[in-house]
């Protein structure tokens, strides 16, 4: 696979990173419904297989579990991934979620222990809440990569100005945003500060968490259990449904004249703009994941693309 280099660090990605966010399974309002564990595992060695070469997770995702997942499934495992995880969404007892940034150091060493480590390639803050705290909590991400706690530090869900203030504490390697089809509010001014100040973009949710796969349907989601988060999101519901499943329908459609599913089209099209590093990736088994990450060279073409965004301005 492709592989590029991530912003001011010594790491060459490859152009998908899995992302093990579904894979942390039930267990808080940020879930994606029931998992089996041996299904992602499953799905983290298919991805590496097939020449993935980072994983992104989270202590939030499954309140700790995806990164004890990614653990087990890279425990002697001879080509192992670069491992990226994040800090500031704390939980209590009662699994409840919630933004604190002063608990760095203690959240690292939480990260370390889960996924049976002793540093972390890429440590990003997850979100730049609550404000006051981004100055001083990217300091101490700074004296952690100093430690050699953590090898890079990043952020994620920064705007350019919070990038603009971090970066003058210490250099930024990446920012994590979302992106794709559903999704384009970095374009304006997120993108273009990155590329200037040589920030890697690690976009995530390129699908929109599934809804471009082609495998979305209105059945699936009244169907979805209550502790899928994506039960209650807005472009699950009318009216942004009937638009994104008329975009998927799109998708569907271009993907068959090459024999890529829809969801290879989505990555396809956030990938078509030089910022973005890589598309961060979700499977949440083998099968999945094979489907998505083979085509991981699809490009498309110019009228392709032409096509798609003159569909996107006609159905605001
Ligand atoms: N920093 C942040 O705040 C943040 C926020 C969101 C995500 N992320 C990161 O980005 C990663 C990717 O985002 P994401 O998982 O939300 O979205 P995504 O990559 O757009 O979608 C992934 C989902 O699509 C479905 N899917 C995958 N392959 C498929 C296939 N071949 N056929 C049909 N369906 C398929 C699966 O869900 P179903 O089968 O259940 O439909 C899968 O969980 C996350 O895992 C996480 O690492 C970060």
């Amino acid at each position: 696979m492709q592989k590029k280099r991530l912003g001011n660090s010594d790491m060459e990605i490859s152009t998908i990173g899995l992302g093990a966010w579904a894979i942390g399974g039930p267990g808080s309002k940020i879930s994606w419904g029931p998992q089996d564990d041996n299904d992602s595992i499953a799905a983290i060695h298919k991805a590496i297989d097939l020449g993935v070469n980072w994983i992104d997770t989270a202590p939030a995702y499954g309140l700790g579990h995806s990164e004890e997942v990614v653990a087990r499934a890279l425990k002697g495992h001879s080509n192992k991934p670069y491992v990226f995880t994040k800090c500031s969404l704390l939980w209590d007892e009662a699994g409840e979620i919630h933004n604190d940034l002063s608990q760095i150091r203690q959240e690292l060493e939480n990260s370390l222990r889960r996924l049976q480590t002793d540093t972390i390639d890429l440590y990003q803050m997850h979100w730049p809440k609550p404000e006051e705290q981004i100055s001083e909590a990217w300091s101490t991400m700074a004296k952690l990569q100093q430690e050699g706690k953590v090898r890079w530090i990043g952020v994620s869900n920064f705007s350019a100005a919070q990038m603009e203030l971090v970066g003058k504490i210490a250099p930024i390697t990446s920012n994590q945003p979302p992106y794709s089809m559903i999704n384009r509010a970095i374009e304006a001014e997120v993108l273009p500060y990155s590329a200037v100040h040589n920030i890697g973009t690690i976009a995530y949710a390129p699908m929109h968490s599934g809804l471009l796969t082609g495998a979305m349907t209105r059945e699936r989601i009244a169907a979805f259990p209550e502790d899928d988060f994506r039960k209650r999101a807005k472009n699950y519901q009318e009216p942004q449904i009937t638009r994104n499943l008329a975009i998927a329908d799109l998708l569907k459609q271009i993907g068959a004249g090459h024999n890529v599913p829809a969801g290879v089209v989505a990555i396809a099209w956030t990938q078509r703009n030089p910022a973005v590093t890589a598309s961060i990736v979700g499977g949440r088994n083998a099968q999945q994941v094979e489907q998505i990450v083979t085509h991981s060279g699809f490009r498309l073409s110019t009228d392709e693309l032409a096509q798609i965004d003159t569909f996107l301005a006609e159905h605001p």
